[in-house]
């Protein structure tokens, strides 16, 4: 009885949202689509079927090495791009190379189809940002907006015309490498900004010159591997599927995404390269996505390793069948199709759809009209001061304060002796994996961002090993050892199997801070990693530690701003921080159990050997100012169903600095036809305060946020009880609540 659906609600709402033009721009926009189509299909109605699976071929330059087996030589792949044999191109880099190939394609080859020029534009281009996960610390949709947006305009001078990212796997375990790659482990973080990311690379337009085309990725549940190992199988329940995984893909698709990446995992028993389910029914026809499917790398050919293709013939025709539209690097499509087609295991009817797709983005993109960059944009556009001081500023925001005890930070710039040790004070792994064409040699470390940052009275100590901090520390008036791990512990093929620090240079990372934090100066820890991390005794025992992730090449200025009181932290953890590796999988959106968790009883939902909450929750960060939360207002004690409900409160900085807070709203479906988290996040606001400043800050809770796939895997808000709690973290707040009871009936109301 509690099923009652408003999903025709949520879908005008949807359409409402995506679809806000004035009718002079819809009816224009119709024309232009309408337009597009008829291009394409004059262009289809051209082409051989080779041509076709051409558009339908993506490959790796020759200079990749990974690829000198597949493709010989330079000579070979300008062959194959003149005889129409190559839709795009993935790691061309350069504007005068990528428009020499690109002359091959338009001046040369039959029917002058432009080449797609695709890259891994992931946390910046030449500017490099902090790794999504970090910027996901930001809470700040129009940081990654804007983020994006540089990226793309610097990425774009090279040449190319899409990115591979937002990456938007939900990532609920800190073993898994790629954790780094996405928003953290909510689904309504990663929605906002994943559609933020989508809007900064695509622009306004897609046309527009500045402009990448965006490629969310991996569809879907990638970040389900099994113990975190990558490119591990997954199970995942459709409810969890369509709840959990999905909702940040919807919410790309509806900003606009051109594109979509398969995911390199079996899910559920079919590899998700060639999964019908993902593609054919959720994807192209219940959202109706009109862009196209990339492959992952290889992975259409992987299908065979998964033991679900028997060869490559067989992986191509379900890959293909399945809805995924182009063959990243395996060459399986421009291989085994043409026989599919003449076996008729595959009709000239899909072909010709995936390939509308891929034409209908060249087009949207404006690749017939300008198929060449501009090579004298790059000195312009590159490093540009703007774009530094853009991620200087993204830097900034991704940090978390996770500890502060008697206001220890921030540090004076003009004390006498400072010690700044540890195998990461004067690293460049700050950079982060997947750092596109950003430069190491430009990384400002932690130790130069500070060394720029103290008074030049101020005498620095510096050490990497225990021994040499040491000795650093028992000279000066406080030290800040920095820790974490290497670029490369994260990111593809980064998984680890323990989340506690490494041993570095040789170094154990714990015995050093131990020795240190002995001495008995005051001490600050700096964290500088991709994922969470497992720090139970550092979080004990040293009374500051600011987390400053792999934070891009602006990294180190960034932290030095927060140490010395120039900046002011105000970043959330994206992610749960486990007290151990043996505490994952830890997330604070977990369902309640018959049996919740009670440190004093036994028979509940724990383990014996480590308190069930996390060292660290979601949502959580300090700041060097206070906040007091008051005023709970709930726009009402019960809401008819497919109603909003406002939600309102006052925030007040009570400290003496200004700081940014982000307020954060989450939900419980209290019962439910199908269990419900304990809490969910549904709304979050970072504001910035002044001291003694107070805010109001609103948030309507909508069907569209109350609403979850129920028994009957519809999309439906359930009648009964919710609570909400609005506050500083997952793990506290301000409570209150309300109820969804049936709308009257039409004829009842009439009565009355
Ligand atoms: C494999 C990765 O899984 C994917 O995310 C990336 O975009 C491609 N390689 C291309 O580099």
């Amino acid at each position: 009885m509690r099923n009652f659906i408003c999903s025709w609600l949520l879908i005008c709402l949807t359409l409402a949202a995506a679809f806000p033009q004035t009718p002079g721009r819809k009816t224009r926009a119709v024309t232009v689509a309408q337009e597009t189509e008829r291009r394409v299909d004059e262009l289809l109605a051209r082409m051989t079927l080779e041509e076709k699976f051409g558009q339908m071929n993506q490959r790796f330059s020759p200079r990749n090495k990974d690829e000198e087996n597949n493709l010989k030589s330079q000579a070979e792949m300008r062959q194959l791009i003149k005889s129409g044999r190559i839709g795009s191109l993935i790691s061309v880099t350069g504007a005068p190379e990528c428009n020499e190939l690109q002359r091959i394609a338009v001046e040369e080859s039959r029917l002058k189809i432009p080449l797609l020029f695709a890259y891994d534009v992931i946390h910046g281009y030449r500017t490099t940002f902090p790794v999504p996960l970090a910027m996901a610390a930001s809470w700040d949709a129009e940081t990654i907006r804007r983020a994006s947006s540089v990226a793309a305009t610097e990425a774009s001078a090279d040449g190319l015309h899409w990115t591979f990212a937002p990456m938007l796997d939900i990532g609920r375990d800190g073993r898994w490498g790629r954790i780094v790659e996405g928003f953290g482990e909510d689904p309504y973080l990663t929605s906002v900004l994943g559609a933020a990311a989508v809007r900064g690379f695509q622009k306004d337009d897609l046309s527009d010159s500045t402009a990448l085309i965006a490629c969310p990725k991996h569809f879907a549940g990638y970040g389900a591997a099994e113990g975190g190992r990558d490119y591990n199988s997954t199970e995942i329940s459709e409810h969890t599927l369509r709840n959990v995984y999905l909702p940040p893909f919807r919410a790309a698709a509806g900003a606009g995404a051109g594109t979509v990446m398969t995911a390199f995992n079996d899910l559920n028993g079919t590899p998700a390269t060639a999964n019908n389910f993902l593609f054919r029914q959720i994807l192209k026809s219940e959202w109706a996505f009109d862009g196209f499917v990339v492959s992952d790398a290889n992975a259409i050919a992987e299908l065979i390793n998964h033991g679900y293709s028997a060869d490559s013939a067989e992986a191509a025709q379900v890959s293909l069948l399945a809805g995924v539209d182009m063959d990243m690097q395996s060459s399986v499509y421009l291989n085994q199709l043409g026989r599919a087609v003449r076996e008729k295991r595959v009709s000239e009817r899909v072909i010709d759809d995936a390939v509308r797709r891929v034409l209908r983005l060249k087009f949207r993109k404006g690749l017939f009209e300008r198929p060449y960059a501009d090579e004298k944009l790059v000195a312009r556009v590159m490093l540009s001061p703007e774009n530094l001081e853009t991620a200087r500023e993204a830097a900034r925001k991704s940090l978390v304060l996770l500890k502060n005890e008697n206001s220890l930070l921030p540090l004076k710039k003009d004390m006498a002796r400072l010690a700044v040790v540890g195998p990461y004070a004067d690293s460049r792994e700050l950079h982060g994996s997947w750092r596109a064409k950003g430069d190491p040699q430009n990384v400002v470390t932690v130790l130069s961002g500070i060394k720029s940052k103290i008074s030049n009275r101020t005498e620095l100590k510096t050490g990497v090993n225990i021994a040499e901090s040491v000795a650093a520390a028992k000279d000066s008036d406080a030290v800040i050892i920095v820790i974490g791990e290497d670029a490369r512990d994260t990111g593809e093929g980064g998984s680890l199997s323990t989340i506690e620090l490494q041993r570095k240079q040789g170094i154990d990372q714990e015995e050093l801070v131990r020795a240190v934090q002995a001495i008995g100066k005051p001490t600050v820890v700096v964290l500088v990693s991709g994922r969470p991390l497992a720090i139970p005794w550092i979080a004990q025992n040293i009374p500051a530690i600011l987390l400053g992730w792999h934070s891009g090449l602006q990294g180190g200025n960034a932290i030095a701003d927060a140490l010395f009181g120039d900046y002011n932290p105000g970043g959330k953890l994206p992610v749960t921080f486990p007290r151990s590796t043996g505490q994952i999988p830890i997330y604070y959106n977990h369902k309640n159990t018959g049996r919740p968790p009670k440190e004093d009883k036994r028979n509940t939902s724990k383990y014996l050997d480590i308190p069930a909450t996390p060292l660290f929750p979601f949502g959580y960060g300090l700041s060097y100012t206070r906040f007091a939360y008051d005023n709970l207002r709930l726009g009402a004690a019960r809401i008819e169903l497919g109603g909003s409900l406002k939600v309102s409160l006052q925030v007040k900085n009570i400290g003496e600095r200004a700081g940014d807070e982000v307020v954060q709203l989450y939900i419980r479906d209290v019962a439910a036809s199908v269990t419900r988290p304990v809490k969910e996040l549904k709304g979050f606001s970072r504001v910035r305060l002044s001291p003694g400043e107070k805010k109001t800050v609103e948030f309507t809770l909508t069907p569209e946020l109350l609403g979850f796939y129920n028994r009957e895997m519809r999309f439906a808000v359930e009648l009964g009880k919710f609570k909400v709690w609005v506050g500083t973290d997952s793990a506290g707040g301000l409570e209150g609540e309300f109820e969804v009871v049936a709308a009257p009936a039409r004829n009842a109301l009439r009565k009355r």
